[in-house]
């Protein structure tokens, strides 16, 4: 298959990580056969540097024209600590989203067997978890007017959602839903708010075409609760905007590191994948970075593509990885690995994956072997 992506690595750890996630990427092509082709743009805080604008026009275009965009991070401290910066980085990640009609945020999280002692949470409450979080990308209060006052003493953000809207995300999170284990949890605080009221309205609506779904519904603040309680209770959540970003991150934990988390964001036309971790500028250059996250977001890519194989053979390297310990200092305090001796490490073993478990260590930490 001939694929050509966008490459929008943008500000922090987010060129380190991408470039693990092409290494991988560019293995399968390999190993598989295909064709990808990778194209750069600016986004993001570079961006703003380079041209004054977050997501220049060219990049925009270039991301509208491409099967699929592949994204690293954006933030920089300089501007989060000025609230009236004029342009800020993240408007070109929110511009992205809205443009290209990026609506479904899914964000898989997983305890791994390997790695269930390194979250903060207790094994017992941990094991088993395999969640899928559907959260609505293009709405509720992260787009609606926002307004300050003359005077500069009050702020509003509006949330507001549309049937169509939620009816348009909710379908395909019942359609994961059916694919996996038929559980699919509402997330919102109706309780308050209208704009929850009309979700649960639209979705309660919506399972009636899914009878083999069963579905649930929490409260945001009691679902932010249950999820570090007991998080292998979920399938697969759906939520809006602002709650899904919260409780994203919150899940993270399970997997024992944010460094882990992938995603994908999809819309009727096109495609963008991307971790959830954000630029981490504290880590910038120093290869600590953990590129697990943008490797696995690029398997999503592959899925979403309906390369199966090719993504499975992502992921059974990075589960290597994990296996034998080969990764950075966020899941390894004491041998740790840098971001790019991991890239090296996934890549050769999706270059090679019938060589002996335990001539890996020795053989491949430290050479890319064939591309
Ligand atoms: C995320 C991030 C973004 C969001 C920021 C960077 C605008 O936190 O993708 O979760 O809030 O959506
Ligand atoms: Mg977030």
């Amino acid at each position: 298959m001939k694929l050509d992506i966008a490459v929008l690595s943008g500000d922090g750890i987010g060129p380190e990580v991408t470039a693990q996630a092409i290494k991988a990427l560019e293995a399968v092509a390999h190993s598989f056969d295909h064709n990808f082709i990778f194209k750069e743009a600016l986004v993001g805080a570079i961006a703003i540097d380079k041209t004054g604008n977050p997501l220049p026009n060219e990049t925009l275009e270039l991301c509208a024209n491409t099967d699929a965009v592949l994204f690293g991070a954006i933030g920089d401290p300089k501007y989060d600590n000025n609230p009236s910066a004029p342009v800020r980085p993240e408007q070109g990640l929110l511009k992205l989203r809205k443009e290209l009609g990026l609506y479904a945020n899914i964000r898989p999280v997983k305890a791994y067997d390997t790695l269930i002692d390194k979250s903060p949470l207790k094994r017992e409450i941990i094991e088993g978890t395999d969640i899928s979080i559907y959260r609505e990308l293009t709405g509720g209060i992260y787009f609606g007017k926002k307004e300050l006052s003359d005077d500069g003493t009050v702020a509003s953000d509006l949330c507001e959602y549309s049937q169509a809207e939620i009816e348009r995300i909710a379908h395909l999170a019942f359609k994961a839903a059916q694919k996996r284990r038929k559980k699919l949890t509402l997330v919102d605080k109706a309780n308050v708010l209208e704009s929850s009221r009309l979700w649960r309205k639209v979705v309660t609506e919506i399972a009636k075409g899914y009878d083999d779904v069963t579905i649930d519904f929490l409260f945001v603040d009691n679902a932010a609760m249950q999820m570090i309680l007991n998080p292998s209770q979920f399938d697969v959540i759906l939520t809006e905007n602002m709650f899904g970003d919260i409780i994203s991150d919150e899940a993270s934990v399970i997997g024992g590191s944010i460094g882990l988390l992938a995603s994908a964001s999809v819309g009727d036309t096109c495609c963008m994948f991307e971790p959830i971790h954000g630029s981490y500028p504290q880590a910038t250059g120093k290869g600590i970075a953990n590129p697990i996250a943008a490797i696995l977001s690029a398997a999503m890519l592959l899925e979403h593509f309906d390369l199966i194989n090719e993504a499975n053979a992502i992921k059974a390297a990075v589960e290597k990885a994990l296996e034998l310990n080969l990764t950075t200092p966020d899941l390894n305090n004491n041998n740790p690995l840098t971001t790019e001796k991991v890239g090296d490490f996934i890549t050769d073993y999706i270059l090679n994956p019938e060589d002996s478990n335990l001539n890996f260590e020795n053989i491949h930490v430290g050479q890319s072997t064939i591309i």
